[in-house]
């Protein structure tokens, strides 16, 4: 089985990232802002997990369809905020082609897949289901950021007795992905995420079919830097 169909639809999921819940109201208007559509614009959250960033699209006038692969996200996402929801998959979404005006694609969810046509495909699909002049909002994790913080605990496992796991990163031989293999609730599970360089995003965005208009640094919307926490591309569909 592919890792993110088990390691997202699991209980110990809402565990190991249960401090994600509080940063939604950090990230949730700050990533709505950086979207910039106006109210009444219909935005696919994709993929939308529980909805912790729901509200605050809502928020801003928003109309959210969310969609994601994980019935257990969807279920949770159903009880805390029902807005129209999907159970899709990144390759093949089920939506008309321009149906959207935005695309909001946050916390690190690209690069999933194991082949570099696969992850391209997931943004063809974007582009295919978003109006000529949509935006695509792809809130990814810094590579140079993540290289820094695994220098001395590489391949080391970390014990969280607080949030009840343990975890061991490392990267591949070929440096491209990123391997998180975490212990919880007596049982283990392994992240396997392809982490790209600036230059490898913005080629992808060019042959999906986007045009990049800004690139975030933070989410305080300061410009793109190599070394920034998050690299946050806001792109328009030709
Ligand atoms: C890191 S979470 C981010 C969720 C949400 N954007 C947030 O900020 O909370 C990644 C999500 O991607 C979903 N996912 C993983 N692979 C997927 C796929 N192939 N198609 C659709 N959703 C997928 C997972 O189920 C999970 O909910």
């Amino acid at each position: 089985m592919d890792w993110f169909l088990r390691d997202f639809d699991h209980p110990a999921y809402f565990t190991i990232y249960a401090d994600k819940a509080a940063d939604a109201a950090l990230e949730g208007p700050a990533l709505a802002a950086l979207l910039d559509l106006p109210a009444g614009s219909r935005v696919l959250d994709l993929p939308c997990g529980w909805g912790r960033l729901n509200p605050h699209l809502r928020a801003r006038g928003l109309e959210t369809i969310g969609g994601d692969r994980s019935p257990l996200n969807l279920k949770k996402h159903r009880a805390c905020h029902p807005v129209p929801l999907v159970c899709l998959d990144f390759r093949a979404l089920p939506f008309r082609p321009a149906c959207a005006d935005g695309v909001f694609c946050a916390f690190t969810s690209w690069g999933y897949f194991a082949s570099e046509e696969e992850n391209l495909r997931q943004l063809t699909e974007f582009a295919r289901v978003l109006r000529p002049g949509g935006v695509l909002l792809l809130d990814l994790a810094g590579r140079a950021f993540l290289q820094a913080a695994m220098v001395g605990v590489e391949g080391d496992w970390l014990e969280f007795p607080d949030e009840g796991y343990q975890e061991r990163v490392q990267w591949s031989p070929d440096r491209r992905r990123i391997r998180t293999e975490r212990l919880c609730q007596g049982e283990a599970f392994c992240h396997d995420i392809w982490i790209p360089t600036d230059a490898e995003v913005r080629a992808c965005l060019d042959q999906a079919g986007f045009e990049v208009a800004q690139v975030y640094g933070e989410l305080d919307g300061r410009p793109w830097t190599e070394e920034a926490e998050r690299w946050i591309y806001r792109a328009i569909r030709r």
